[in-house]
């Protein structure tokens, strides 16, 4: 397993850019190919899973590659084949979009589960639900979810649960759909509305993206065209607290303020100061930062992928703050955070964090993607030397994080894993030419 080493104790200085968000990225490069012709994606991050979604999608016909300008180009007109390999879509629940991909394409997909992880068990029943009531046959064999369309028609599909992948995956399958399509109760995410800009630059009619119901006018076809998509607001958060956890002072460029408003909040009551301006979020910490209460929720609440970031910040404020998690079984890290002296219990799902003055570094494991960013902050913070492992998890979601926390001070190396290494390199250069 790859590691870092991070040297605790500097507060972070300087300005950072924030890279593309990897949830908009995925749903985008997928939905580029349910059009004809060539996409042009800009502000894609490289990081592991824009890697492993596109390398699915290649498997599956499409070509795809960066160019030396850093933009993704997409041409999905060999996509023919309906088989997702599973060595590949195990790696990551986001591929499960292929699925929504392949029924409005060539009218049936067969996709492996997604499956359990280290956030609990995490089903796919609403997608299938919707896909049915789209006229869909769904059968799940061996492990492989076999879906199957002549024709898919629109209707009303209540969403049980705000759920940001069902949203997406009914938005790809209904795009090109026979009328319309009502999705109640959809998820409000940015990345939701991101993915509908890019499908109505290409030809989609879709309407009320960022409220409760989006409605989706079937349209004949699609045709690629040039996007840039938003910014990762979960790095843009990582970073602010990156900065408040080490008493630092930093500049994050390329960010949407608005996108990032619950934890601006968040990061302001624990005594965070924070300027924005149109494109940009000035951090400045001055004091210890101060404990905190909060529940995740569905946006514009509190993004479940900014608790465990926010978890390490307060493990080291002065007092006692109760973070309820309400989207997933998502508190398994804390005990990698105990290892480093933080003094954390954790009732079902509620964890009660009484802050110390002090992290001391430890041997820890990341146990996934925001969980180790967790611990990489925590470790900013520490006294003595931290050494991270698992951290092609952290690769996952954040485009060269070590790299940018050296730009502003930080002390982290990074000791690649000979075996991670060949699959990174192998991953990174063959996206550098057509295949
Ligand atoms: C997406 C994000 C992830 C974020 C999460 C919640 C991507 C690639 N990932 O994940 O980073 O943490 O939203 O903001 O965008 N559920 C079901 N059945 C389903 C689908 C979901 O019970 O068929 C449940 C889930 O277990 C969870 C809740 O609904 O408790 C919300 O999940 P969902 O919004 O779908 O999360 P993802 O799309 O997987």
């Amino acid at each position: 397993m790859a590691k870092l080493i991070v040297r605790g104790g500097t507060p972070l200085k300087g300005k950072v850019r924030i890279s593309g968000a990897k949830n908009s990225a995925l749903p985008i490069i997928v939905a580029a190919c349910l059009a004809e012709g060539e996409s042009v994606l800009e502000n894609i991050p490289r990081d592991i899973d824009v890697y492993t979604i596109s390398m699915i999608l290649r498997e599956l016909g499409a070509d795809i590659w960066f160019d030396e300008a850093d933009r993704l180009h997409v041409i999905p007109d060999g996509l023919e084949k309906h088989q997702a390999s599973y060595d590949l879509v195990r790696r990551m629940r986001a591929s499960f979009y292929v699925a929504g991909l392949l029924l409005a394409r060539l009218g049936k997909a067969e996709v492996p589960l997604p499956g359990g992880c280290a956030l609990g068990s995490r089903p796919v029943d609403y997608h299938l639900k919707g896909f049915q009531a789209l006229g869909a046959t769904i059968n799940i064999e061996h492990g492989y979810v076999k879906a199957e369309a002549k024709e898919l028609v629109g209707t009303k599909i209540y969403i049980n649960r705000s759920s940001v992948g069902t949203t997406m995956n009914l938005m790809l399958a209904a795009a090109q759909a026979q009328g319309t399509t009502l999705l109640e109760n959809a998820a409000k995410e940015p990345e939701i509305v991101d993915l509908a800009i890019y499908l109505n630059s290409m030809g989609a009619r879709i309407r009320g993206a960022g409220t409760d119901v989006i409605r989706i006018d079937g349209v004949e076809g699609l045709k690629g065209t040039e996007y840039s998509i938003i910014s990762d607001r979960i790095e843009a958060g990582t970073f602010m607290v990156a900065c408040g956890i080490t008493g630092g002072d930093v500049v994050l460029d390329n960010v949407v303020p608005e996108h990032l408003r619950s934890t601006i909040l968040k990061c302001a009551e624990a005594g965070l100061e924070i300027e924005e301006g149109p494109n940009e979020i000035r951090v400045c910490a001055n004091k210890r930062p101060v404990a905190v209460d909060l529940e995740t929720a569905p946006y514009p609440g509190f993004a479940t992928d900014m608790q465990q970031p926010f978890v390490a910040m307060m493990a080291v404020a002065e007092g006692t703050s109760v973070i309820r998690e309400t989207i997933f079984d998502r508190f398994r890290y804390v005990d990698e955070l105990r290892r480093m002296g933080a003094d954390i219990k954790v009732d079902r799902d509620t964890a009660i964090i009484r802050g110390v003055e002090e992290l001391t570094g430890a041997p820890v494991e990341a146990t996934d993607l925001r969980a180790g960013a967790a611990l990489v902050l925590a470790a900013l913070s520490a006294k003595g030397e931290t050494e991270i492992s698992g951290v092609e998890l952290v690769d996952r979601g954040y485009e060269h994080l070590d790299e940018k926390l050296r730009q502003l001070g930080a002390h982290v190396t990074r000791i690649a894993d000979q075996e991670d290494d060949d699959l990174t390199k192998h991953l990174t250069t063959s996206f550098l030419e057509r295949c």
